[in-house]
């Protein structure tokens, strides 16, 4: 393995090696799979509104929507948000470490807003500070006979081989195979969800009908997000940028509803933001705010980058919502423009993985990067390259719009594995070398694992000892006959 090579070898043996990289990645990259598996599927229109899915709790003013996200950078805070409908109330979450025995009480702050003609309901947001890490707590939200109990599991605490299991979903939105998906991803053993984007689809309706999309959704996902964490990144159906109906501000009903711990990070925007989280550093970027040099995304990835040690933690996932690389007619080539900018950071910084969604499709790409386009010299194409992530595409949750059935023909070399069905994945994070990756398809109600593998650390080699990060772009340039980054 040539990441494990440690003394330097003579100019030879590079060329030798570098050429070694590109017969074996050549071999590999022809074996690209377009999958013919032939799906079954719901229609794909939203569950009706007087669905038990949608179901409002008993009782009156009870909360509803109920869902939790982590609430700082290390994992021992957790954001608890909610809606009531009546009455502000108070904010509060009263919580402990066993059940019904509620020691510890925190307090948040109630905000609502209009969206044309919609009014919403009281917005609870309220931050659970000072956890213990590995502890399960159990709350309790909403007042006498209203009252509601939960619970969730706090991450181990941050370290390299630390194991975490990852769920990963995008573009769900509420039919009935969106359902498949949750009930699909309930039993998967994943303890918390990176979500990639277009989350409920409600921009598909209009009027009042927008508001009441928002709030169906919110008890739609309760099941599992009131019980782990879903880390939140904006998709284009968050937008709402609806002039007709006097909706000007971008992301409104998102920002209102769905709180992400950006402060924690020093970020300025919650579209934007990182998490650590066991053995992972999670990096949240925003698809649809300003990314280029100068901007305030672009500033705050330079500095969040710098903070990642992989010392502490091995994994540096980035989640976004347009997909870099992509081979399905659907959203074609969207993701160039943030590619241009960020491209050639993830692959100096050996970021493990990518994960993206808004093609309603899965795919996944073999580790290539496209980073020495120069417009004076017309170089271009995607290359092998060991220091790039891999990138995944699961924008597969099950919404409305239905899947993107399309793909280019033939598969380009960047892309390994191909198949238009709804799903999700999982990353089970073993230790700070081996991660298993498993993407598992929604097939007539059965668990099917379909593309699975072994993803190991960018970081740390097969054998536990740190990867050269030089050697390895010295390799990469050879293979790509280009000398700088
Ligand atoms: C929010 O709630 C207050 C108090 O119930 C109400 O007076 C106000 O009109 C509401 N604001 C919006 C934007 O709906
Ligand atoms: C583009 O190529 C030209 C000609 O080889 C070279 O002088 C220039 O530095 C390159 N620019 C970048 C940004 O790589
Ligand atoms: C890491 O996990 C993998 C897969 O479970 C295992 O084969 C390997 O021995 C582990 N490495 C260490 C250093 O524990
Ligand atoms: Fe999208």
């Amino acid at each position: 393995m040539i990441g494990t090579v440690n003394s330097r070898p003579s100019w030879f043996v590079q060329v030798i090696f570098a050429a070694i990289t590109f017969l074996s990645y050549g071999a590999r990259v022809y074996g690209g799979i377009t999958s013919t598996f032939v799906r079954s599927e719901w229609p794909s229109v939203d569950i009706p509104l007087d669905n038990e899915v949608f179901a409002v709790p008993k009782g009156h003013n009870a909360p509803q929507q109920v869902h939790i996200t982590q609430g700082d950078y290390d994992g021992k805070a957790v954001i608890v948000s909610w809606v009531t409908t009546d009455t502000p109330v108070l904010s509060v979450v009263h919580f402990g470490t066993s059940p019904g025995r509620y020691t510890l009480s925190a307090k948040g702050t109630a905000t609502n807003y209009t969206f044309h003609n919609y009014k919403s309901g009281y917005v609870h947001h309220c931050l659970l500070e000072g956890l213990k890490y590995d502890t399960k707590y159990y709350y309790k939200i909403g007042e006498g006979d209203s009252s509601r109990e939960f619970s969730f599991q706090t991450p181990p605490k941050i370290g390299p081989d630390a194991p975490y299991k990852f769920g990963i979903i995008g573009d769900l939105g509420q039919t009935y195979n969106s359902l498949s998906t949750l009930e699909h991803y309930m039993h998967s053993g994943a303890q918390a969800v990176l979500f990639v984007g277009d989350l409920s689809y409600a921009d598909r309706y209009q009027y009042n009908d927008v508001g009441l999309r928002w709030d169906t959704w919110g008890r739609f996902i309760e099941k599992i997000a009131a019980y782990q964490p879903w880390l939140w990144a904006a998709g284009n159906h968050e937008i709402e940028y609806m002039p007709y109906m006097g909706e000007v501000i971008p992301f409104k009903s998102y920002l209102y509803r769905y709180a992400t711990p950006y402060l924690a990070s020093k970020s300025t925007s919650p579209l934007w933001y990182a998490v650590r989280r066991a053995s992972a550093h999670i990096i949240v970027l925003s698809s649809y705010s300003p990314f280029v040099k100068y901007t305030p995304q672009w500033m705050w990835l330079r500095e969040e980058l710098k903070r990642v040690d992989r010392e502490k933690t091995p994994w540096l996932i980035v989640l976004m919502h347009v997909p870099i690389y992509n081979s399905n007619d659907a959203h074609f080539m969207e993701g160039e423009s943030m590619r241009s900018v960020f491209e050639r950071w993830f692959v100096r910084n050996k970021v493990d993985v990518i994960f993206a969604g808004h093609v309603h499709a899965y795919e996944r790409s073999y580790r290539i990067s496209n980073i020495h386009y120069n417009v004076s010299t017309g170089d271009r194409y995607p290359i092998p390259d060991e220091s790039a992530p891999v990138y995944i595409t699961v924008g597969d949750g099950g919404n409305q719009e239905g899947l993107a059935g399309r793909f280019r023909d033939p598969q380009p070399d960047y892309s390994a594995f191909r198949e238009a069905s709804y799903g999700h994945s999982t990353l089970e994070i073993k230790n700070r070398t081996h991660a298993l990756y498993h993407w598992n398809r929604n097939d007539d109600g059965r668990k099917v694992a379909t593309d699975s593998f072994v993803l190991q650390n960018q970081y740390w080699a097969t054998n536990g000892r740190r990867r050269r990060l030089k050697k390895n772009h010295y390799l990469t340039s050879l293979v790509g006959q280009i000398a700088t980054y």
